[in-house]
């Protein structure tokens, strides 16, 4: 069983091809795995910006999917000419109208290979930006329609899961088995959620962000101290490095933690966002000590509050197990925390690898084949979603 996987929802265009492996587990390999990052663009404006996500995943996507095959040695050039059936080149011409340039290359690739031996093509179909999702799924339905393959649409936050949950041994990926009930805790530029998960692929949303996202914090505040995007990296390095100096943290530049005490789950990240605003003006300059300290000083007021709520969590689960996905899980300390608290508390903790933690197309294959692996139907029809919770997947 060989898969396909492209993933396209936020400013990460990522294909991976990858081959299941005999054995009890959902196991495989890595045939290619490509990521074309876009950040260096985004980071002048400070954000992502949806268009421009889109009109670069769309500028990339068919290349990297080649190349992809290429170097899984799948991709097999045709020797004569060979042309689309008018009834196919019509219907991809409709399929990919909205795509700006990835129409004349879908048709160029397509014609110039032969079909490859892959048996299934998973596309992450939500959550995300609806333009930028819409190009990996204009991309899979196209192969679909030409090389007559399944497809299986994914969920992007069950793909930061089912990362958190792979074990990397001897070249080969293995989706470790779970001891439920777990609780995942997703923490991404889009997301922080808390799921509950009573058994395989069974997802619950127990906690959430009431407005910005623990990533989107991140990078605000970076922006605020004149740290490049993304941010979360840069505040982490600058917080790494205080804590390294044993920098104490002035009175006036403490920051609160919001909702520790609201005895729910939900989460609020706004408020220190601005607190932090506000400390700044209180200063007359933005010195690099005082960047050093609000850098500490967030990530800590950050950490302690994804902490005490995943205690709650696990606590009113009665969870066996956590599992951490997306972006910021690649925040060292916020590892170490998580670390920390599992062994206190005894339960199985899950932490993808640091390139594993930001998206890529590897955990977007592997959800694919949880899903054949699970009789999941493949579809014929699909339809980006840029809101799909991990409820409804
Ligand atoms: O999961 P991801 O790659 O994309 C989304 O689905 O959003 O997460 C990106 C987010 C960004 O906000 C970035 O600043 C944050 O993850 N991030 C970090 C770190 N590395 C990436 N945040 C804190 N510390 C890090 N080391
Ligand atoms: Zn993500």
């Amino acid at each position: 069983m060989i898969l396909l996987a492209i993933e396209t929802s936020c400013d990460e265009t990522a294909v991976s091809v990858i081959k299941r492996v005999r054995g009890k587990n959902i196991r495989f390999e890595v045939l290619s795995h490509k990521i074309l990052s876009q950040i260096d663009l985004h980071a002048q404006y400070g954000g992502v910006f949806p268009a421009l996500a889109k009109r670069e995943h769309a500028k990339a996507l068919t290349q990297l999917i080649a190349e992809a095959l290429d170097e899984a040695d799948l991709l097999v050039e045709r020797t004569n000419t060979f042309h689309l059936p008018l009834a196919s080149r019509k219907k991809l011409d409709t399929l990919l109208e909205r795509e700006g340039e990835m129409l004349s290359a879908m048709k160029i690739m397509v014609e110039g290979i032969q079909k490859p031996l892959i048996d299934a093509i998973a596309v992450t179909e939500g959550p995300g930006l609806e333009p930028a999702l819409w190009v990996g799924v204009n991309a899979a339905l196209a192969l679909h329609l030409v090389w007559d393959l399944p497809l299986y649409p994914i969920n992007h936050m069950e793909g930061h899961i089912v990362a958190g949950a792979l074990i990397f041994k001897d070249d080969i990926y293995d989706i470790s088995p779970i001891n439920f009930p777990a609780c995942a805790l997703l923490i991404s530029g889009g997301h922080t959620e808390i799921v509950r998960i009573p058994k395989l692929r069974s997802y619950k949303v127990i906690g959430k962000t009431r407005d910005d996202a623990v990533g989107e914090a991140f990078d605000k505040v970076a922006r605020m101290l004149s740290l490049p995007y993304p941010g979360g990296p840069e505040i982490s390095r600058l917080a790494e490095r205080s804590r390294k100096e044993g920098l104490i943290v002035d009175e006036d530049l403490r920051l609160p933690r919001p909702m520790l005490h609201s005895g729910d789950l939900s989460f609020s990240f706004s408020g220190l966002k601005t607190a932090v605003l506000t400390r700044i003006k209180k200063r007359e300059s933005l010195t690099e000590i005082t960047k050093q300290m609000l850098a500490l000083e967030f990530e800590n007021a950050v950490t302690d509050v994804l902490i005490a709520k995943v205690k709650q969590a696990m606590y009113e689960s009665r969870a066996n197990t956590l599992i951490v996905g997306g972006g910021v899980s690649a925040n060292t300390h916020i590892r170490f925390a998580l670390k920390e608290l599992a062994e206190s508390e005894s339960f199985d903790l899950f932490i993808p690898d640091k390139d594993l933690s930001t998206d890529n197309g590897i955990m977007i294959a592997a959800t694919g084949l949880l899903h054949i692996g699970s009789d999941v139907e493949p579809k014929t029809k699909l339809k980006a979603n840029g809101s799909w919770s991990v409820e409804d997947c």
